[in-house]
Order: C-alpha cells, then sequence, then structure tokens
C-alpha cells in the first residue's frame, strides 16, 4: 500500500461511513442492490437461479417490446450516444421537440419539456416554479423527487396528512389568503397505489387560488383513456397547472416530462436549475420513449391485459386475505406491519422465486412495514400461478 502523510481515518466523516448502523444492517440482511445476470420477460436471473420479478413499474410490460428496441438502437446509429451537455448550452435536437410535442398533446397540456431522469423532471415541476416567498402544500406521502424540489425551491411547506382533503383545508385557514400557493401532489401513490382524491383537491385549489403539481409517475399509462393519466381519469386536465411524469415505468425507459402551459414552460426553462443545468435527454432514451408512446396508442391490448392481471393478482392476495392498504391499482403494498415479518416473508417469495422489495419505517408510516409489489401486463398466468403458490408459502412462514 503507498504511503500517504495524511491520517483519514481521523476525519469525522471516514468515521460517520464505517460506523453506520443503516448499511451495516443493510449489507448484513442483503436486502436491496442485488445485481442480476441476465433479464427476460418478467424473469431475472440471480447466480443462475431464475426469479419472477414483481417490483418493476414495467405497468405495460413494454421493456422487451420489438418496437422499442429497434427505436433505441436506430436512434444511437443516427444520433450518436448523447448530446453531451445541457439543452441552454448546447442546444436540444430535433427528436427532443418532436417527443415533447406528442407527450404534451398526449396527456393535453400545451406544451412539454423532457428531461433525463423522472426524479429530475418531478422536482423542476416545484423548483421550476415555487419562489421562496410561496408556500407549499405537501401531501405527507410524496416521492422523494417532490421533496427534494421542495427543499431546493426554499419555499415553506406544510405537510398535509395523506390524500385527506379535510386536513388541507384546515391547513390553508391559516395562511394568508394573498399568499402565493402551490399544491403538490402524486396522481397514483407510489408505495401505496392510492389514487389521488383529485376532485376535491381541485375544488380546494379553485378556492384557494393555488397552484396544482401533479407527479403522475404511476398514473401514466395506466389511468386515464389510453393511459393519458391521473388528471385524464378525472376530467380535470385543464385544471392541473403542471403534470409531470417518469419514463421508467409504464413507458418502460428511462427520463421524465413536465407537462404544463406553454408560458408555464417557458417559465420553467428559465427558472429550474435541473433544466439548466443538467445534460439533454439521449437519444436513445428518446427514441425508446417515443416509440413506447405511440405503442401505448396503438396497442390497446396491454392495458387489457394489466386490467386483467390485476384483477387475478388482487384475488390471490384478498383470498389469503393480506392487507393491501385499499391499494386500487398495479402498484401494490402487502402489509405486514413489523420489519422482522416483512423480512421472513420476503425471504420465502425468494426461496420460491419471487423477487420483491422490502420497505419498512421510516421509509413507510411506524406499523406499514410492507412488500411493495407490482403488477405487469407481461406477468403471464404461468407467473401468476407461481406467484399464488408462493404467497402462499410465504404467509405459511409468518
Ligand atoms: C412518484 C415518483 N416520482 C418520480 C420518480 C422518479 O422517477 P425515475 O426513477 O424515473 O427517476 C419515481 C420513481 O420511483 C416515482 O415513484
Amino acid at each position: 500500500m503507498a504511503f500517504s502523510l495524511f491520517n483519514k481515518a481521523k476525519s469525522p466523516v471516514i468515521q460517520r461511513i464505517h460506523s453506520d448502523d443503516a448499511t451495516r444492517l443493510r449489507l448484513k440482511y442483503d436486502t436491496y442492490y442485488h445485481i442480476f445476470d441476465k433479464q427476460e420477460g418478467t424473469r431475472v436471473w440471480k447466480d443462475g437461479k431464475e426469479f419472477i420479478m414483481l417490483s418493476s413499474n414495467d405497468y405495460l410490460g413494454l421493456a422487451h417490446h420489438p418496437k422499442i428496441k429497434e427505436a433505441g438502437s436506430e436512434a444511437i446509429k443516427k444520433w450518436g450516444s448523447s448530446t453531451t451537455g445541457a439543452r441552454l448550452a448546447n442546444g436540444g435536437r430535433s427528436f427532443h421537440r418532436e417527443l415533447e410535442e406528442e407527450l404534451a398533446a398526449f396527456v393535453g397540456k400545451e406544451a412539454c419539456h423532457v428531461f433525463s431522469a423522472g426524479y429530475l423532471a418531478c422536482a423542476s415541476s416545484v423548483t421550476g416554479f415555487a419562489d421562496r416567498k410561496d408556500i407549499l402544500f405537501a401531501d405527507k406521502n410524496l416521492h422523494s423527487s417532490l421533496w427534494s424540489g421542495i427543499k431546493l425551491s426554499g419555499a415553506r411547506c406544510e405537510r398535509f396528512s395523506h390524500n385527506h382533503p379535510g386536513h388541507l383545508k384546515e391547513l390553508l385557514e391559516y395562511e394568508d389568503e394573498k399568499t402565493p400557493k402551490i399544491f403538490i401532489f402524486e396522481g397514483v401513490y407510489s408505495m401505496e397505489g392510492h389514487i389521488a382524491k383529485l376532485p376535491e383537491f381541485m375544488k380546494l385549489a379553485d378556492e384557494y387560488n393555488a397552484f396544482v403539481v401533479l407527479d403522475d409517475a404511476h398514473g401514466f399509462g395506466v389511468l386515464g383513456e389510453q393511459g393519458r393519466g391521473t388528471a385524464d381519469h378525472f376530467n380535470l386536465t385543464n385544471e392541473v397547472d403542471v403534470i409531470c411524469a417518469s419514463f421508467s415505468k409504464s413507458l418502460a425507459g428511462s427520463g421524465g416530462f413536465v407537462a404544463a402551459s406553454q408560458d408555464a414552460i417557458n417559465y420553467m426553462r428559465s427558472h429550474s436549475k435541473q433544466a439548466i443545468f443538467s445534460a439533454a435527454l439521449s437519444p436513445s432514451a428518446c427514441a425508446s420513449a417515443q416509440a413506447a408512446l405511440r405503442i401505448m396508442q396503438d396497442e390497446p391490448e396491454h392495458q387489457k391485459r394489466l386490467v386483467k392481471n390485476l384483477e387475478r393478482y388482487r384475488k390471490i392476495l384478498s383470498d389469503l386475505k393480506l392487507d393491501i392498504w385499499d391499494s386500487e391499482t398495479p402498484a401494490i403494498p402487502i402489509v405486514l406491519g413489523e420489519k422482522e415479518k416483512v423480512y421472513y416473508f420476503w425471504k420465502a417469495l425468494q426461496e420460491k422465486g419471487i423477487y420483491t422489495i422490502i420497505s419498512i419505517a421510516p421509509g413507510v408510516p411506524p406499523g406499514k412495514d410492507l412488500i411493495r409489489t407490482a403488477i405487469s401486463a407481461s406477468h403471464t398466468d404461468e407467473d401468476l400461478d407461481r406467484i399464488e403458490e408462493a404467497m402462499h408459502y410465504a404467509c405459511s412462514k409468518i
């Protein structure tokens, strides 16, 4: 080993790294960051063992669609691997504009901006509009990307109880009516699978003159006509000011978008650090998302199959009297309430070749420790038979 004059071990940060309990426990129980050697349809392989993936968000089952693969590789051939810079610096490309126009038309907004990650898009849906002097009202169970946006905005934020318009109203009554207000919701909550009570929330937005941001990462592709999302599902697209979403769920890609009026997108492009300082969506990611968006419109069979699979999966879980936290969508938690139970349930599923993900407090509210699962249109009847058998086995282990 090279000799060094510096004693790095003295650094409190290095000491913290070496004594972190969260990391120690994660490594001990080996619950996250697994590496698979191969994936095909709903199957993944690790150390030669085959698993049915039950925690991906490939709701429409498009991740292996030949048209998407083709579009991604053709785009690399034509445009290269990257535009290697932020759009403000070295420009966007016609493929960005094309996808933005198609997405805006699809969700029913005038304009759109695409980002290289859903996380950036959703953070930007807050940072791109919020001013320090505003007050933000956020559902307690929002995704981390929105909390990042909220923190970065520097604005005061009040949290209301999850999906609870009555609590939001109470909070609103304390505030000065002149202070600009922004409401932040998810269309479908990623962990719980709950659909936002948008009609009630939008009445409050109207009453209090609030600007509304909706993260529809899990509603896009699933709800509404052809998968236009939660706002479309409730016929409230015009009332919601900003719709953001990720490409990594129903579109089976990577990247994300923010859609709004043309003026709002112009404004966001001047104010969002995520738009200004982060490199543009790559040619292949853009072309793949565009192909997936067209498939969503041309091939309704994927949405139909998702509904059918969801029905069967919900029945499997309800026959076993498993608590799914009133999920109404393909994002389905299995709430077991104690982290030990969650761990043994998860291990039993693994033993039977079903791959899921654990989420325990503080990531979820106390008493809601859960296994997070998601059903896909690409799960076959045979997959569902195996899932059913594994669920029975896991229940017998707790
Ligand atoms: C609600 C929500 N918003 C945003 C994101 C971020 O999207 P991505 O993972 O594509 O960056 C996610 C992803 O998990 C999400 O669930």
